[in-house]
């Protein structure tokens, strides 16, 4: 039995359970088979919340550990990036963040935000038939609709030690948008038409994210970072000092940089703030 297989065939929850919710994800069933040394050795779980990236900086000044994980049922002020907001119904996404301390993983700050997004894609085209893609930095999109954003934010504890909050946010089992969102969002049920388990795909980011936060040599990574990427070879857009600019993305540099090759023959690394790539969520 293949792996999607095998996800197919997971018992249901029985019915001597007395959760409230017996869809709620729990800390035992996210430990049980859990692959990893590092991520999510200390599990945080919460039916609703603010938001998981800002409950893990609150609990990073109370001593929680490199790799704690905090995931919630439902955020009440999920936030996306750019001071956005980030839809995060309960029981039908996994919205969690990851308390990751640079120095014991050895990577910058961009280059995990990166990584997280190459996880998250791995992850879903290992568990689903969905063609998941990575629209840089580390939006994953499937058929030019978003389906996982993700935020990345510093906090330092009470000994002023910086840490790295990884919040993720995946449309599950989300089974509709409001108007605004519809042409931009996508979620794998509505992708694949079928519910998909949470666990299991919240276990195989966390697996492929440790593996690629720990693993010294990045050559790999960029490799297939690049060949998951939607956003090189193709016409993008930015601003830059205020002024638009257009060009084709050419490559990534080695910090993460997209390098947009423009109309008068310069590359201009772009570093962060809105792109917009045609084909894109509508564009
Ligand atoms: C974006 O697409 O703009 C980033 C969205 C990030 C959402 C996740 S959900 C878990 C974590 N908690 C938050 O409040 N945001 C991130």
């Amino acid at each position: 039995m293949n792996r999607k297989e095998e996800i197919q065939n997971l018992p249901r929850k029985n019915s001597g359970d007395t959760r409230t919710n017996p869809n709620e994800i729990t800390r035992q069933e996210i430990e049980s088979e859990l692959k990893t040394n590092i991520l999510a050795r200390n599990i945080y779980c919460y039916s609703s919340i603010d938001s998981t990236n800002d409950e893990a900086k609150r609990q990073t000044l109370n001593g929680a550990p490199n790799g704690s994980l905090f995931l919630a049922e439902q955020q009440t002020g999920g936030k996306g990036r750019l001071g956005r907001k980030f839809l995060s119904p309960a029981g039908v996404g996994l919205w969690f963040s990851v308390l990751l301390r640079p120095e014991q993983i050895a990577d910058e700050i961009s280059t995990v935000t990166l990584k997280a997004g190459l996880a998250v894609c791995k992850a879903i085209r290992d568990l689903t038939d969905c063609p998941a893609k990575i629209k840089w930095p580390n939006d994953v999109v499937i058929g030019g609709k978003k389906v996982c954003g993700i935020l990345t934010e510093m906090t330092a504890d009470s000994n002023q030690t910086n840490f790295i909050v990884l919040g993720i946010g995946i449309n599950v089992n989300v089974p509709s948008f409001p108007e605004e969102l519809r042409e931009k969002a996508t979620s794998l049920l509505l992708e694949t038409g079928e519910n998909i388990p949470r666990i299991p795909l919240l276990q195989e980011v966390l697996f492929r994210l440790e593996k690629l936060l720990t693993n010294h040599t990045d050559e790999n990574f960029w490799d297939e970072y690049k060949a998951l990427c939607v956003s090189l070879n193709r016409k993008v857009k930015f601003s830059r000092n205020n002024l638009p600019l257009e060009g084709i993305a050419e490559d990534i540099s080695p910090d993460g940089e997209l390098l947009v090759h423009l109309e008068d023959g310069s590359v201009v690394a772009v570093c962060s703030g809105e792109v917009t790539v045609q084909g894109i969520y509508g564009q």
